[in-house]
């Protein structure tokens, strides 16, 4: 019988994690609070796939595939994973909440890991009895194409889990490595620094955004430049990630810059709110 996933959150993260998962041959549980944004994330799950099956990059048929994703929006289906990856909202309240109730209800050996971009595995795990269970799995955006997974040991992190979280990530075909559980982590601690400082330089009248992404792209081989990745990040995220290095690593160069947080509370989180540093009304 193949392994289970349960995967909490269809948002970006959790839908392309589920999909990374039934591609890799596990049977998933897609658990999300409501029927219509689960069946929306199935459905570009199943887009994803077919495009990702036009390019021949797939073994086996995309329905195949899809039939391996149950949706739930009953946490109960949990009861049967062997591990859970948790993609829900980034807000440490809901996401403590949550483990409360995961870790009273799954078996005892099930693995938690947390797809948490800026909390604290330890204090995540610290509301559970399975912090030896229990570690970080930050997947990078669009999950599906981007080949890293970086792993995060919490202050309780097992040997046992951990090394079986890494051989999940081969199992999906990722490649990982191994941060420790301070703010941000390896990735986030140098992403987010560098798409601040590209607002400070854009505050500061050094370059247009074009010319800066532009720069950055040709100049340094960028996939995307600096403007175009924070709207893709979300603007939003950006500033929550600086905002959690700039309180906890106590130092004043981890400081939001002022144009960032004026986008943010225009509502101008990047592509998923139609603008960002560039307007994708049109
Ligand atoms: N599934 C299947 N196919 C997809 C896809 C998905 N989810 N997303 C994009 N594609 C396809 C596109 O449709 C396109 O197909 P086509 O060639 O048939 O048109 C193909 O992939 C290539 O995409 P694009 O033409 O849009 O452009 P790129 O060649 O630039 O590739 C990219 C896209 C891989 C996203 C590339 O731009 C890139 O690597 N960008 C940087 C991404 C990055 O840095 N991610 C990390 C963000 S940080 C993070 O996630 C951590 C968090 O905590 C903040």
């Amino acid at each position: 019988m193949n392994e289970k996933i349960g995967v909490a959150g269809c948002g970006l993260m959790g839908s392309g994690i589920a999909q990374v998962a039934a591609t890799s041959g596990f049977d998933v549980v897609l658990f999300d609070l409501e029927e219509d944004v689960l069946k929306k994330a199935l459905s570009k799950i199943e887009a994803s796939l077919k495009k990702l099956s036009e390019k021949g990059k797939l073994k086996e048929e995309p329905s195949k595939i899809l039939s391996r994703i149950r949706i739930s929006t009953d946490l109960n289906n949990f009861k049967e994973v062997q591990y859970v990856i948790e993609a829900i909202t980034e807000n440490e309240k809901i996401k403590l909440d949550f483990y409360r109730k995961i870790d009273a209800l799954c078996g005892q050996e099930t693995i938690f890991a947390s797809n948490t971009s800026s909390i604290s595995i330890t204090k995540l795990a610290s509301v559970t009895k399975r912090g030896d269970k229990m570690a970080g799995m930050h997947f990078m955006n669009p999950v599906p194409l981007m080949i890293l997974v970086e792993l995060i040991r919490g202050e309780k992190t097992g040997d046992v889990a951990f090394q079986k979280i890494q051989g999940l990530c081969k199992k999906m075909g990722k490649e990982t490595i191994v941060a420790k559980d301070r703010a941000g982590f390896a990735i986030n601690r140098i992403l987010v620094p560098m798409i601040n400082e590209a607002v400070w330089a854009l505050q500061d009248g050094v370059a247009t955004i074009e010319d800066f992404d532009k720069g950055l792209k040709l100049g340094c081989n960028m996939p995307m430049g600096p403007f175009e990745l924070a709207d893709f990040v979300g603007l939003d995220t950006a500033y929550a990630i600086c905002e959690v290095l700039h309180r906890d690593l106590k130092d004043e160069k981890y400081k939001p810059c002022p144009l960032l947080k004026e986008y943010v509370d225009k509502g101008w989180y990047g592509r998923k709110s139609g603008r960002g540093f560039y307007d994708y009304r049109t």
